[in-house]
């Protein structure tokens, strides 16, 4: 339901409010909205960071060299990380996180109720970051597999246990959610029941509801792919890209492309605007460059819960049981009329 009429010019429909207000009262455990609350408290702090770059000297590379995903870390990479790591932890109610940019899941000892599985990208898109081009954070939440085994005498138990229980698949996800730095700072956040998106009000410093249940429109005119792999591509992603030039097939007005680098961004834009992001397997990555726990799936669940699709190009991504924590995956996510039309191409081959 709509949120009730506001009582007053003065009342704030805040990301609080709808965590711990009375429509989500039976319907969202407050434990798991005490998580949901500290990681909007990370993401401020990320916001803030992210906006004064420039000013306090954070662009550039971290110098701590490669990340396990082979990539340079930036200094926003690792602040992002550790604002991320420090909110989790002290909320006490997360049992494991998962991170981009630590190589295993980290078993938290500050765990005091809940015991939630946290994954998280905590800065997406963050080549960006030094030409102010728009980026984000991804986070997706489970309950734990299996009980959370932390015995510091035991690290490798523990870490078995750690990577068990971060190990599922999309569809057990309990919420999913991004939050853009962009020229608005914006919340995206699913639990299940729709989509909803809060907008960060400056001089409040809260996050405030502005889109309720958001709908992905059935199809789009909108893809946007990297196009400089265009040769690294299989026939059947080629095909698909070139069907969408042809002004013949579409009443004369072929498809837009638009391309930013960065997921959220991009996503963002698809999931408002309708049509198709992809980030195809090719002849370099066989499965691509995104990763399955932190990106791939959160998105999917989020664009499913938004009435899209979410697809490696030959199955359904949140049906994938991930067999390592940075595994990547195909994406092809958006509007079930561009998904679906890839697939024709995909499926077939
Ligand atoms: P991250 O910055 O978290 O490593 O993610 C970057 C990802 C994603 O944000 C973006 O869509 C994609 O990398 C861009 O990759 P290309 O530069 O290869 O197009
Ligand atoms: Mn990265
Ligand atoms: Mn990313
Ligand atoms: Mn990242």
């Amino acid at each position: 339901a709509a949120p009730k009429a506001r009582k007053s010019e003065y009342e704030l429909y805040t990301f609080n409010t709808w965590l711990f207000g009375e429509e989500r009262r039976g319907t969202l455990d407050t434990e798991l909205a005490t998580v949901l609350s500290s990681i909007s408290v990370a993401c401020k702090q990320i916001a803030a960071a992210v906006g004064r770059a420039g000013i306090s000297s954070l662009t550039g590379v971290a110098g701590t060299g490669e990340n396990v995903q082979g990539e340079e870390q930036k200094k926003l990479d690792v602040i992002s990380n550790d604002i991320f790591s420090l909110c989790l932890r002290n909320c006490g109610r997360t049992g494991v996180i998962a991170s981009e940019e630590e190589e295993n899941p980290i078993g938290v000892e500050e765990t005091t109720s809940g015991n939630y599985i946290v994954v998280f990208d905590p800065l997406d898109g963050s080549s960006n970051i030094d030409a102010g081009i728009s980026v984000g954070s991804i986070f997706g939440v489970y309950s734990p597999a299996e009980e959370c085994i932390v015995d510091m005498d035991d690290p490798e138990k523990t870490l078995a246990s750690c990577i068990t229980n971060v190990c599922q698949p999309g569809k057990n996800l309990l919420a999913a959610g991004y939050v853009l730095y962009s020229s608005c700072t914006i919340l995206v956040l699913t639990i299940g029941d729709g989509v909803y998106g809060f907008t960060l009000d400056p001089y409040v410093g809260e996050f405030v509801l502005t889109h309720d249940r958001i709908q992905i429109p059935e199809k789009g005119k909108i893809y946007a792919f990297n196009e400089g792999n265009y040769e690294l591509w299989d026939d059947a992603t080629r095909s698909y890209i070139d069907s969408l030039k042809k002004p013949e097939l579409w009443d004369g007005k072929p498809y837009s492309a638009r391309y930013i680098g960065s997921l959220v961004g991009d996503f963002h834009r698809t999931l408002l605007y309708g049509g198709i992001y992809g980030y195809p397997g090719d002849k370099k990555n066989a499965n691509g460059k995104l990763r399955l726990l932190y990106e791939c799936a959160p998105m999917s669940m989020i664009a499913e819960q938004a009435g899209g699709l979410g697809s490696t190009g030959t199955e359904r991504v949140m049906d994938i049981v991930p067999t390592k924590v940075h595994q990547r995956v195909p994406l092809f996510v958006g509007s079930p009329a561009e998904v679906r039309y890839l697939e024709s191409f995909t499926k077939k081959a």
